[in-house]
Parts: C-alpha cells; structure tokens; sequence
C-alpha cells in the first residue's frame, strides 16, 4: 500500500508500516527524527497524489479540551477572537484531511471540546492497550478501516495492565506520569509523538 503519514515527524508511524513492506511517507513541517521517506514541508503540497491510506496526526493546539479554558479569556498575546480564528484554522485542517477522497483514514487527537465542532470520534483508545505505560486518552476518527484492537493480553486483564499513580501531591491527589513530566519548551514534542505500541498496532492490523 501506499501509506502517508501526515504531520509526523519521530517517524514511527512511518517505520512500523515501511517494515511491514509498504510504501510509506512520513510528512511534517519539521525534520523527521529518523531516516527514513519524509517529505518536508506542508502536508497539503502531496495530497494530490494517490494514497490508499492515510494516517494524520493533525496539531490539537486550538482543538484539545484540555486547552478550552483559554478560549474564553483574553491573554498578553491572544484575544477571545483570535483564538476563535486558531480554532477554525485548526478545524479546517483537520476536516481537510479527515474529508480525502483516499479509501482509509484514520485522524487521531485529543478528546476535543465542543467549540471545535468535529464530528464523533470512530473510538477512544489508550497507550497502555498497546503495552505502554502510559494513560492518554486519544480519539480516532476512522473511515475504510476497522476499529483499533488492543493487545489481547492486556484486553484479557486489564486490572493487570493500567498503570497506577506514580506519586501523590501536596493536596492528596493522585499523580500519573504525565504529571511528572518536567514543563520544558519542547515538552508538547515530547508529549506529542506516537506511541510505538500503537505505531505498530496501526500497521498490524490496517497494514
Ligand atoms: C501533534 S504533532 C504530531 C506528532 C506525531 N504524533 C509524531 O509522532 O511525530 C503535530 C505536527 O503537525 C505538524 N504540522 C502542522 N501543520 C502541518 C502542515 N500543514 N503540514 C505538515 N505538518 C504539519 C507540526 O509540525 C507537528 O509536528
């Protein structure tokens, strides 16, 4: 299969179907991470080509609930109204490629919120499904491909699996891992790249 992998720059999504033997093109504004095929550049520049499935990890910035206390409020850098206008843009985007004419598609972020106005999300998957030790709740919205399964290890026991708090703060709640995560500049990157477990999940079972 011919394989784009939109808005990706560790390449994991790349390598997990270009090792199953497809053709398969990682596309970011940044370098990828990794050697491998990527074009540089906007993802918009390629979509004209012909592509049996696409997977796209558009940017959530504008879209993510988790960001949508900022949208009521203006800030030093950004009215009410601006932010709004980032939301469009950021909603265009997404449906530009979530609306290809490619027989599968799979366009994956964060839990939206209600302002973003995107249609249902196909399924909510989580890392630790996939034998990762993280929680991450993350929304895939599906066209042409069945749904994500977990490993069927995990799926048999759970209560073995899910990862536990890894520290309790100040006030008694519990802390997961991501909250330990230090708040550095390129923390969004850090945060921000696919899971392999799920990589290679995509390119068993869609591949
Ligand atoms: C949330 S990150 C996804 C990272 C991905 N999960 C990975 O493992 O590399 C969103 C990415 O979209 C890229 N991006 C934003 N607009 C783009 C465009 N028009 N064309 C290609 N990539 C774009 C950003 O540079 C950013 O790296």
């Amino acid at each position: 299969m011919r394989v784009l992998v939109a808005c990706e720059y560790s390449g994991r999504v790349r390598d997990a179907f270009s090792q199953r033997g497809h053709f398969a093109l990682s596309c970011d504004l940044l370098a990828t991470e990794s050697e491998g095929n990527h074009y540089q550049g906007d993802v918009r520049d390629i979509l004209h080509e012909e592509w049996d499935l696409i997977i796209a990890h558009p940017p959530c910035t504008y879209l993510t609930r988790a960001g949508v206390g900022w949208l009521y409020h203006d800030s030093k850098t950004m009215t009410i109204d601006s932010r709004m206008a980032e939301v469009k843009k950021a909603r265009d985007f997404f449906m530009l490629l979530l609306n290809h004419r490619a027989p599968r598609i799979c366009v994956e972020n964060p839990v939206p919120h209600k302002l973003a106005g995107l249609p249902a999300y196909t399924q909510v998957i989580e890392p630790w499904w996939f034998g990762e030790s993280e929680r991450k709740k993350t929304c895939l919205w599906l066209k042409g491909l069945p749904k994500l399964n977990g490993l069927p290890e995990v799926a048999a026991n759970p209560l073995k699996y899910i990862p536990g708090p890894v520290f309790t703060d100040k006030s008694g709640k519990k802390r997961y891992y991501t909250d330990s995560q230090p708040n550095t500049p390129d923390r969004w990157k850090e945060r921000s790249r696919t899971f392999k477990g799920i990589a290679n999940a995509m390119a068993n079972q869609w591949g």
